[in-house]
Formats: structure tokens, C-alpha cells, sequence
């Protein structure tokens, strides 16, 4: 009863929305939708999947570009660079453990030995870590596959590196394969459905033809598992744009698999608090629970704010997940997503304000709520059933969402994200 009153009141709020802005028109009573051409033009079409890819290959030639730190070449290499020496480094950190545990008198050692094998778990742990290892290694070697890279160019890189002491970023590649859990695994099941129900939901209301989808972006969209669900939808041109290189690895990893659950690694071995047994330290997960068509969701690799210099006025929707508070400069995020919607466009948010590293500003939600509207972005109410109310007067709300739980562990961490529908005037 509760999801009836829910849909039906989300698909009042749209076609509302749909009869004084929007060139698509819902015929109520045949319950069919039409596209009621306006003189709105797209200015430009989408890129496909193999056009896509040959312009990424393009990008990343050395060629193309100063050749530093920021080039995409070399932010790939890094990532590769990481994803490789997963293993060396995840071995240092195990010997660390067991050097510490030295520091333990022997006759404290002999009582851990005789009654919980604290030397056992730990080279139970050093031995799972070949799993992931063996990960690792297969996502390096699609990735030199995909990108059209070399071993002995990525062996250069490495070298070339360690000699100037850049050494691999061993927390990225941990996230990186953390994200397999939250996007790709049954385990991230409950925190998915958490997260992607009220977009989903809205999503699944918007007024749509086969012949004349909406076209959805999807910024820093991490393992893509949302895009997915939203291209399942049907009626739905799906874009999505992840800047990281760890994070884009993974994905292109994930795509290129055709057995559900045929990967197993041990997501938890690296960080040992929380845990209430050691068996569930030490479990394994498998992916992906679904398999997926790479080509049925176009990903854009690159910046946000940046690589869509073409696409303005492209989009129907942009949906922001965890995202806009990674912003550097957060204004120009709201001007990117302002800019890429087409009038009447709509903004689907959700998400915390977790500031990262020396962002340009730090906004609280009423401010971004007013800046926001003060570009030209107008707040739209939204169902009840998502959260309540989180400043009286503003339609944002607030619901509890877990993000990489590990859903056995004895923490608790969890975001009162904030939910807001914005149409761009
Ligand atoms: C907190 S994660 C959320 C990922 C995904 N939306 C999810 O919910 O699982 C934020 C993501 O935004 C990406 N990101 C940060 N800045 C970006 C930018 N300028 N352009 C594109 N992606 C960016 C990060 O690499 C990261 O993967
Ligand atoms: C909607 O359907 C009704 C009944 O078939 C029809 O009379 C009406 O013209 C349609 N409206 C639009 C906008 O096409
Ligand atoms: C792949 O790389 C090789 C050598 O670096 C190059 O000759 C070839 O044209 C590249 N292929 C594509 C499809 O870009
Ligand atoms: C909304 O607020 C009511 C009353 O304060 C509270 O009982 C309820 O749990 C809240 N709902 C959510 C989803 O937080």
C-alpha cells in the first residue's frame, strides 16, 4: 500500500513536471507515452561503445598531452602499478603483524598458540592473500588487454617509479576491490537497495518511450552497478563517468565477465578490527551476481567537469551518488551538472557531505541548497516514504545508507544521506 501511494505520488510530481517543461507528455488515460517533439534539439549525439573506446585509446597515447603525473597514460600505469605489486605489498603488511606479535612475552605467545593459533591465522591470512593476488593480476592483465598496453611498458613504468621512490598506492587498489562487494556481490545486496530504491523508483516513473530514451548520466560512478540498474529500467540512454583509474580497472574487469560468481577473493583480510568471528574475517565473496552487457552502458573515463566540454544540454537526468562532495571545487560541479542537463532537466542527488582533501569550500546543505537554486536549479518535492524532511521547509531528505559495510562486521557506519530532485530552469 505504502509503494502504491509512494509511485503514485512521485508519478503525479512528474508529469506535472512533464506537462509544463518537459517535451515528453504522458497520456494518462491510454496509459501509453508519447513524444511530443518541441523545438528543443539534442546538440549532439552520444558516443557508442566502440567509438568511445577508440577515442579512449586515442586520449591515452602518450602523444596527446603533456606527458606528467596527470596524464591519462600515466594515471593508468599508477593504477596498474598498484593493482600489481597488491600482493608485495599486502605481504609487507601481513610481516608487520607478525613482527609486532613478537613484541608479545613468550609466555603470553605460548597461552595465544595453545588456545586461539595466532601464528595459524596469520599465515591462514598470508595464504588467502594469493586469492586476491591472483585477482589482482587477472584485472593488470585485462587492463593491458583493454588499453592496449604492454607488460614491458607497465614493467618500465614500475621500474621507472620505484626508482623515484613513487611507490604503489595499496589503500586505491584495496578500495578498488572493496567496491566488488557494494556493486557486484550478493552480500552488497541490502546496502544497494538502500541506496538505489528512491532513484530507482523515480527513475522508473519518468515518462518514456523505447524509441526516444532519456538519456541519464551518471557521474563518478564508481563499479557501475547503478547505471546497470538504470539501463535494466529500459527506456534509458545510460552514460556513466568514473575518473579513478583504480576504479575504471575494476569496472572494465567486471564487464569482461561472462559466469556469474565464477571470482572469489577475501575482501576482509586486510583490516582486522570489527570482526565478530575469524571465520568471517577471513570469508570469501564471490561476483559478479549478475552478468553484464559492456556495450548496454557507455562509460567515459576521465573528469567530470571536464570531459564533457561537448555533451552541453545533452542529458535529462543527471544522478549524483556519493558524489558531489568529492568535489575540489564544488561550485563547479553544480555548474557541470547545471550545464550537461537540458532545460527541464532533472537532478537526481543522494549522498553525504563527506569532504575529502582540501576542497576548495565545504558547504553545508543549506547552502548548497540555496547556491543551487540560486544557478537556476528548482527543488522539487519528493515522496514522504524515501525520509523525513531534514531542514523544515526544503525538500531534501534524509535516509540512513550504509556505504562498503562489511555486513558482518561490529561496526556500524552509516550516512544520513541527503535525497533532493532539482529541475534545472
Ligand atoms: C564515494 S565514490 C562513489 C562511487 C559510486 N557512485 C558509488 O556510490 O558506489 C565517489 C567517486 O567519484 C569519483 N570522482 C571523484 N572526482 C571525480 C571527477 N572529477 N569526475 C569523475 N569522477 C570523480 C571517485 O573516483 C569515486 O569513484
Ligand atoms: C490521449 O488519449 C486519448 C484517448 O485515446 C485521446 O483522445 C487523446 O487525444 C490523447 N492525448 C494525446 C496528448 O495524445
Ligand atoms: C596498440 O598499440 C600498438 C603498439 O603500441 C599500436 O601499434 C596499435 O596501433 C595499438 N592498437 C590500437 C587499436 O590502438
Ligand atoms: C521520521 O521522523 C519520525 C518522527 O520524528 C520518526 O519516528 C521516524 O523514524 C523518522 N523516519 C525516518 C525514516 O527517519
Amino acid at each position: 500500500m505504502l509503494r502504491e501511494l509512494f509511485l503514485l505520488f512521485t508519478c503525479m510530481a512528474w508529469v506535472e513536471f512533464a506537462i509544463h517543461f518537459s517535451p515528453w507528455i504522458k497520456n494518462i488515460s491510454q496509459n501509453v507515452e508519447i513524444y511530443t517533439p518541441t523545438t528543443f534539439q539534442y546538440p549532439v549525439s552520444l558516443n557508442t561503445y566502440n567509438g568511445e573506446h577508440t577515442r579512449l585509446l586515442q586520449n591515452l597515447q602518450r602523444s596527446s598531452g603533456k606527458w606528467d603525473s596527470t596524464h591519462p597514460r600515466h594515471r593508468l600505469l599508477t593504477a596498474l602499478h598498484g593493482y600489481t605489486c597488491y600482493k608485495d605489498k599486502s605481504l609487507a603488511e601481513v610481516d608487520k603483524w607478525r613482527n609486532l606479535y613478537k613484541n608479545v612475552p613468550k609466555r603470553q605467545r605460548t597461552l595465544l598458540e595453545s588456545t586461539i593459533h595466532y601464528t595459524r591465522k596469520i599465515n591462514t591470512i598470508e595464504h588467502l592473500l594469493d586469492t586476491n593476488a591472483k585477482l589482482s593480476r587477472s584485472m593488470v592483465d585485462y587492463g593491458l588487454s583493454f588499453y592496449n598496453i604492454s607488460q614491458s611498458e607497465l614493467d618500465e613504468f614500475i621500474k621507472e617509479s620505484e626508482s623515484q621512490q613513487r611507490s604503489a598506492d595499496r589503500t586505491s587498489v584495496s578500495q578498488g576491490m572493496k567496491h566488488f562487494v557494494r556493486d557486484w556481490a550478493d552480500e552488497g545486496h541490502e546496502e544497494r537497495q538502500q541506496s538505489f530504491g528512491c532513484i530507482l523508483n523515480s527513475l522508473a516513473q519518468m515518462p518514456r518511450t523505447k524509441e526516444r530514451p532519456l538519456r541519464v548520466l551518471l557521474p563518478g560512478s564508481g563499479l557501475g552497478r547503478l547505471a546497470h540498474e538504470v539501463d535494466k529500467l529500459g527506456g534509458f540512454d545510460v552514460t556513466m563517468n568514473e575518473w579513478s583509474a583504480y576504479m575504471n580497472l575494476a569496472y572494465r574487469y567486471v564487464s569482461s565477465l561472462s559466469v556469474p560468481n565464477s571470482v572469489q577473493f577475501h575482501p576482509y583480510i586486510d583490516w582486522w578490527s570489527h570482526h565478530a568471528t575469524t571465520d568471517d574475517l577471513q570469508r570469501s565473496i564471490t561476483f559478479p551476481d549478475e552478468v553484464i552487457h559492456p556495450s548496454s552502458v557507455l562509460l567515459v573515463e576521465g573528469d567530470f567537469t571536464t570531459v564533457f566540454a561537448e555533451h552541453t544540454g545533452l542529458y535529462d537526468i543527471i544522478v549524483t551518488l556519493f558524489f558531489i562532495d568529492t568535489a575540489r571545487n564544488l561550485i563547479t560541479y553544480l555548474e557541470t551538472i547545471h550545464r550537461l542537463l537540458r532545460p527541464g532537466g532533472r537532478w537526481v542527488n543522494l549522498g553525504p557531505l563527506l569532504y575529502g582533501t582540501a576542497p576548495f569550500v565545504q558547504l553545508s546543505l543549506d547552502e548548497i541548497v540555496a547556491l543551487s537554486a540560486s544557478m537556476g536549479f528548482e527543488f522539487q518535492e519528493t515522496d514522504p516514504a524515501i525520509g523525513n524532511v531534514t531542514l523544515s521547509g526544503l525538500p531534501v531528505r534524509g535516509l540512513e545508507v550504509a556505504y562498503g559495510r562489511n555486513g558482518r562486521g561490529l561496526n556500524k557506519n552509516a550516512y544520513q544521506a541527503q535525497y533532493w530532485e532539482a529541475v534545472k530552469r
